[in-house]
C-alpha cells in the first residue's frame, strides 16, 4: 500500500521529521500517521503527543490508566474512578453515583487529547500546555504506548500505571465493530472484515502494533512491578472482584475490612458490570463530545463485554493466523495472550 507523508507539525518543536501516513484500522477510514513507531489517528494527535511529551510533567500522586483501544478500557476507567471516588459513589443513593450523567470515559482526562487544550501564560506572557488537575481525581488516562509516555511519566516521577490488555482476536474484533459502527454513524462504508484483519495483523491500527503496545508495557511491568500493575480482561472477567481488590491496594485506595465486611467491594464491582452500566440511560441514549468531529453514542462502547467472541466472527484459518503472529511477537517475554 502506498505511503506518503507529512511534515506540517514543525509549529510543535524541534522533533519535526517526516511522518508516513498510510491507511489503516482507524476511526472514519482515517489515514494513519507513524511516530515512534506506532500508528496513530491523525497528525493533530502526534501533534498533541509532541506537546504532552515535552511539557508534560508528573507528579507522585498520579495514577495513569493506560490500555490498547478496545482491551477494556472503560472498565478500567471505571473501577478505578470508583474505587477513589467512593466516599461518594453508593448505588443505592442515585444521586451519588457519578456513572449516571457520564461515561466513565467523560470521568478521567485523557492525555493525549486533553493535555494541550489546557493554557496558562509562563512569566514572559506566553502560552504553554497545562495539565488542570482536579485534586479529588488523580487518574489520567491514556492509549499511549510506554516507550512514548512523557519521560516523567515513566521514568522519575514515582507515579503509578496501570495497564490491561487482551487476547488480540477479540481486541480485533472489538475494534472491527466499533469502527464499523463508527462508519455506519457518518454513513461511511466500513472496511471489509477480512482487509480490517490484515491491517490489524500488520500492525496498522490505531495505536498498533497491538503487539508492541502490550509487550512494553509487559516489560516495564516487569522492571517495575511496584510501579506498573499488569492486568489481563480475561482474568478480570473471572475474578472481578479479586482484581478490584487487588487494584485498589496498588493505587493506595485499599479497602477497609469495614468495607469488604459490608459489601463495598461487591458493590463497586456491580455498578461498573457491563450490563449495570449499558442499561444506564446515559449509555445508551447519551454521546460524547457533542458538536464536534469525534461526536460519537456512548453505546458504542458497550458491545457484548464477553470472553471469546472471536469464534463468532474469525474463521479458524484467521485465529490460527493471529495466534502465530502473537507466539511469534511475545516468544520469550514469558507473557501469553
Ligand atoms: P466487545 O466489543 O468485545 O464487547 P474499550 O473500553 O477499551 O474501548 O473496550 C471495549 C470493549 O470492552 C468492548 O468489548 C466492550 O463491550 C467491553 N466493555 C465495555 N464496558 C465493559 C464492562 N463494564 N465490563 C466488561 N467489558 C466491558
Amino acid at each position: 500500500s502506498s505511503v506518503d507523508s507529512t511534515r506540517n507539525l514543525s509549529s510543535h518543536g524541534d522533533e519535526e521529521d517526516v511522518f508516513p501516513t498510510r491507511q489503516g484500522l482507524s476511526a472514519f477510514n482515517c489515514n494513519l500517521v507513524h511516530y515512534q513507531g506506532f500508528w496513530y489517528l491523525d497528525t493533530s494527535m502526534v501533534a498533541r503527543i509532541f506537546s504532552a511529551r515535552r511539557h508534560f510533567q508528573a507528579q507522585p500522586s498520579d495514577i495513569f490508566i493506560c490500555s490498547a483501544p478496545k482491551t477494556g478500557t472503560t472498565w478500567l476507567k471505571a473501577l478505578a474512578f470508583a474505587i477513589v471516588s467512593r466516599t461518594t459513589v453508593d448505588d443505592d443513593d442515585s444521586t451519588a453515583n457519578p456513572f449516571l450523567s457520564k461515561t466513565p470515559h467523560e470521568c478521567l482526562p485523557i492525555l493525549e487529547f486533553t493535555f494541550p487544550s489546557m493554557t496558562r501564560n509562563d512569566d514572559y506572557g506566553s502560552c504553554l500546555p497545562f495539565f488542570n488537575r482536579d485534586p479529588k481525581n488523580p487518574l489520567i488516562a491514556t492509549h499511549l504506548p510506554y516507550s512514548s509516555l512523557p519521560e516523567s511519566v515513566s521514568d522519575s516521577s514515582g507515579c503509578k500505571i496501570v495497564y490491561i490488555c487482551r487476547d488480540p482476536k477479540d481486541t480485533f474484533v472489538s475494534m472491527y465493530h466499533f469502527f464499523a459502527k463508527l462508519a455506519a454513524s457518518r454513513n461511511m462504508e466500513p472496511i471489509p472484515l477480512d482487509k480490517a484483519f490484515d491491517l490489524f495483523c500488520n500492525g496498522e491500527s490505531s495505536f498498533g502494533p497491538y503487539w508492541d503496545h502490550v509487550l512494553g508495557y509487559w516489560k516495564a511491568s516487569l522492571d517495575q512491578p511496584d510501579r506498573i500493575l499488569f492486568l489481563k480482561y480475561e482474568d478480570m472477567k473471572e475474578n472481578t472482584g479479586f482484581y478490584a481488590t487487588k487494584l485498589a491496594e496498588f493505587i493506595g485506595h485499599g479497602f477497609s475490612s469495614e468495607e469488604e465486611g459490608n459489601g463495598v467491594v461487591e458493590k463497586i464491582v456491580k455498578m461498573c458490570s457491563f450490563d449495570c452500566l449499558s442499561n444506564l440511560e446515559v449509555n445508551k441514549n447519551g454521546k460524547i463530545a457533542e458538536n464536534t468531529p469525534w461526536e460519537m453514542e456512548n453505546k458504542l462502547y458497550f458491545r457484548k463485554g464477553n470472553v471469546k467472541d472471536w469464534e463468532n466472527h474469525l474463521t479458524p484459518e484467521m485465529a490460527a493466523r493471529m495466534d502465530l503472529i502473537t507466539e511469534q511477537k511475545l516468544s520469550g517475554s514469558g507473557l501469553t495472550l
